[in-house]
């Protein structure tokens, strides 16, 4: 009988101690500290063939030969952009999300996408009929896609040995365990364990594992943080559960970019690439209405016109509220300070309301113009025109900075037949050697500049 060990760990960050202690020295957490037995016998480890691993001999960097990653087409654009352009060879991805958001349905839908490759489908949380169920709905037959209900690390390991798939699909990391912990499945130790044994298994066979996580309240992935660092790639799936966009994209990757983004529009029969966000992002018709101003964003690589609303009102009570959607609500109260000093609003007994349509959160500083337009629009309740968009970051004094990559951005607003841009002035003398643009492109220095041109002489 294996000589059983127990520890103390940190169901938030992992840390161990050998006694209970009732705040976490490492990360500050209260009450987090749970015994978790291990069995001494390493032995007893899962490896996924029972081989001794080879021994591992140090060699020089220069005559370690460079061969270009090998990429599986996962026959989704998005997904595999994301990926940094299609799913590594021995990689171990973790995907992680809401509940509900659609983690499952994004990654059978994908393994029944990839027609020329056997899929494992593991699940531990539906059943074998559920998954079948959900295959109807997405409608796309594939002979070669395997999928057992399992929550046994060891039982995995057995059903890879008998189907040898190209990929392997764990949903959810927090549903299966191993033996060789004796803790329930989702505490630190078997998260940790079983990823540890995925990622041996991936490294040796060079079959890519895909992992799905489930995300606490705090937002991050459930388990400890060492999961995030075991495992190559880190997706994350977000979108608001009330709108129908879903945006996929990597906070870790190893083999790529993780400024790329993936955007889907979840639908009856499952997810639906978007190729062109922009046109699903703008309200179609906000002629007239004051508060919208529209800006040429850039996320990752991928230029889209996005639609600011604000809505400023007199405050009802002596503080005034403040409250932004898909916008960090400190760059808001920056924006509203300069508006204030170079606009002469009195915004402090006003209420702002700002909300990024379509439920999507943009990081792309350049849509500060659009951002104080629309609170500006709203306030003086005058509609911007119907055909100007813009891109600009506003800095402290009121200047306008120049932003990355303007011809991608002009080149967007044009081709969704917008006809005036106001841009900054530094970046113009960059955009105006090309002289393709059909689009009007203005310039501004100042925010006043910029609402010169939108609401004339002040
Ligand atoms: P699911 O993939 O089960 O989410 P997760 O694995 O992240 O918990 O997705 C569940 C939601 O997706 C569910 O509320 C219904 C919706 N859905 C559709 O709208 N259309 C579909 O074709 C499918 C399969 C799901
Ligand atoms: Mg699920």
């Amino acid at each position: 009988m294996a000589k059983a060990k127990s520890v103390y760990v940190c169901q938030n960050c992992g840390t161990d101690s050998p006694k209970w202690i009732g705040r976490c020295p490492s990360c500050g957490e209260w009450n987090s500290y749970v015994e978790e037995v291990f069995r001494k016998e390493t032995t007893a480890k899962p490896t996924y063939n029972g081989l001794e691993p080879t021994k591992s001999k140090p060699v020089r960097i220069e005559s370690v030969e460079s061969t270009e990653e090998q990429r599986m087409d996962t026959y989704s654009l998005e997904f595999n952009r994301v990926l940094g352009g299609g799913l590594v060879s021995g990689s171990l991805v973790l995907l992680g999300g809401e509940p509900g958001i659609g983690k499952s349905t994004l990654i059978l839908q994908v393994a029944l996408l990839m027609k020329d490759k056997r899929v494992l489908y593991v699940s531990g949380e539906e059943s074998v009929k559920q998954l079948k169920l959900r295959a109807d709905r997405l409608k796309t037959p594939n002979s070669e896609c395997f999928v057992v209900g399992e929550t046994s690390l060891e039982q995995i390991f057995v059903h890879i040995q008998n189907v040898q798939p190209d990929v392997v699909v764990i949903d959810s990391i927090q549903t299966i365990s191993t033996e060789y912990a004796e803790s329930s499945p989702g505490s630190v130790t078997q998260v940790r364990e079983c990823a540890a044994s995925l990622l041996k298994f991936a490294k040796e066979s060079g079959v890519p594992v895909l992992l799905i996580g489930h995300i606490n309240k705090e937002g991050s992935i459930a388990g400890p943080k060492v999961l995030e660092h075991i495992v190559d790639t880190v997706l994350q799936f977000e979108g608001d559960q009330n709108y129908m966009y879903r945006i996929l994209r990597a906070n870790k990757n190893r083999y790529g970019s993780t400024a790329e983004l993936g955007i889907f529009e979840m639908q009856q029969n499952g997810l639906r690439e978007v190729t062109n966000p922009s046109e699903l992002l703008l309200s179609q018709n906000h002629e007239g209405l004051s508060g919208v101003a529209i800006a040429s964003a850039i996320e990752g690589i991928r230029p889209f016109l996005i639609e600011a609303q604000a809505l400023v009102s007199t405050a009802a009570y002596g503080t005034p509220q403040r409250s932004s959607t898909g916008f960090d609500i400190r760059r808001m109260n920056m924006l509203l300070a300069v508006l204030e000093k170079r606009a002469g609003f009195k915004l402090a007994q006003k209420d702002v309301f700002l909300n990024i349509a379509g439920g999507i959160k943009v990081n792309d500083p350049a849509i500060d113009l659009a951002i104080i337009s629309a609170v500006l629009s709203s306030s003086m309740d005058i509609a911007l025109e119907k055909h100007i968009c813009m891109a600009g970051e506003v800095g402290l004094s009121g200047e306008i900075r120049p932003v990355n990559r303007i011809e991608q951005r002009i080149l967007e607003a044009e081709k969704l037949g917008f006809k005036k841009i106001i841009i900054p002035d530094f970046n113009t003398h960059q955009a105006q050697k090309e002289t393709r643009f059909t689009i009007e492109i203005i310039k501004a220095k100042k925010v006043e500049d910029a609402f010169r041109v939108l609401f004339g002489k002040q």
